[in-house]
């Protein structure tokens, strides 16, 4: 069986005022009435006939009780809830996992999942999961899934293939990994058509994950092994020990192994895939009408073009009129309007209100 490693311990900045630091894009209705949170663990449960095993989601401290509310309201049984007791970005958490998972089982097969991403087509995307455990068993790679890029998006990691897609979706060995390139390499790999992007979602077997850290990111070992050796069982959850988390580094698992691993094979994903990550891909996805009209709560767009117009207030009016190429979003304590060319640079915002104070 497959065990789902839900990761939910990130920020998301680019999606304020709706997105906070108490309460990160995950953990919101973005699109539909479900949060991507809930979505994903409704995902990670696996295909009817071949139901995955119970999740483990780590998470950081702040978060624990939201965890087990959200999964509550959609009936899913929590599995095991690991708690970082700061965040150190995902190679730690994922190592955790890993290390836990080993205890008892390392052959057991992980499925990392973010839980912020939009997967509209879960039997595709259960179709591309037994591909890549098909070879992460036969050739004890580490798996990643990668979508057909169409911008030159420097958020994300490129994964070059040896040989361009066949449209078959069968699992490729994977040339390069790289993550986050500046904009003029992104347009390269755009360019050059081998890339395509890192969708964040990694299959492999515990020992093989376990072996690649041990290999380009032995620092990390000793530390998160502590704290996951001195974890305290805590209403309900499995905390980390802090003392031991305290020592280990803040690193993503793309730049800690991915990019020097040299066992990796893609699977090649196009049945949709977003990670929503900012307010014009919320745009993209929340049914623009033909004039591109796209809304959410008490708002009426007059002569409008282009925009998200979002009232999260309560009954609290949204009027927006000739509007452009806008964002609007209204919550009851802040209230963001934007040009739709600045979504990517949303977190300025975030920054700019912290140096406030
Ligand atoms: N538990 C836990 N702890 N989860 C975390 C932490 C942490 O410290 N930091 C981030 N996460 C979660 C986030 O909530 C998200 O679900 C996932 O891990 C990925 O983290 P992001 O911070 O969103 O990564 P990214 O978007 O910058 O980049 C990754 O995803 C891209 C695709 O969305 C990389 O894998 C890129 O290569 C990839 O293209
Ligand atoms: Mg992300």
């Amino acid at each position: 069986t497959i065990h789902p490693v839900v990761l939910c311990g990130g920020s998301g900045t680019r999606l304020w005022p709706l997105s906070r630091k108490s309460y990160p894009k995950q953990f919101v209705p973005l699109v539909g009435k479900q949060t991507l949170f809930q979505a994903c663990a409704e995902r990670m449960r696996g295909p009817e006939d071949a139901p995955f095993a119970a999740p483990i989601v780590l998470t950081n401290s702040d978060f624990r009780f939201i965890v087990t509310e959200q999964l509550a309201e959609v009936g899913i049984d929590p599995g095991t809830v690991l708690i970082e007791p700061e965040g150190r970005n995902t190679a730690p958490a994922v190592l955790a996992a890993a290390l836990h998972l080993n205890a008892s089982d390392p052959d057991a097969i992980m499925l990392v999942a973010p839980s912020d991403h939009v997967i509209p087509d879960s039997k595709a995307f259960f179709a591309a999961v037994a591909e890549g455990a098909r070879v992460a068993a036969d050739q004890k790679d580490l798996v990643t899934f990668g979508i057909t890029p169409d911008r030159p998006e420097t958020g994300y990691g490129y994964l070059q293939l040896q040989a361009s897609p066949d449209g078959t979706g069968k699992a490729q060995p994977l040339g390069r990994f790289v993550e986050k390139p500046d904009l003029d390499t992104a347009k390269k790999m755009l360019a050059d058509g081998s890339y395509l992007w890192n969708s964040g979602i990694f299959l492999f077997a515990v020992r093989d994950i376990l072996a690649a850290f041990q290999a380009h990111a032995p620092d990390l070992m000793a530390p998160v092994r502590a704290a996951v050796e001195q974890a305290r069982a805590d209403l309900g959850f499995l905390r980390l020990d802090p003392a031991a988390w305290a020592e280990v580094a803040d690193i993503s698992i793309d730049y800690a192994v991915m990019e020097k691993a040299k066992n990796l094979s893609v699977v090649p994903y196009s049945a949709g895939w977003s990670d929503l990550g900012s307010w014009s891909a919320v745009q993209e996805l929340s049914n623009p009408d033909e004039e591109g009209v796209a809304t959410s709560g008490e708002v009426t767009a007059i002569d409008c073009h282009n925009v998200l117009l979002r009232s999260e207030a309560g009954n609290q009016e949204l009027v927006a009129m000739g509007l452009d190429n806008m964002i609007a979003v209204a919550m009851p304590d802040a209230v963001l309007v934007a040009s739709m060319d600045k979504a990517q640079d949303v977190k300025q915002a975030v920054t700019a209100l912290k140096a406030k104070g």
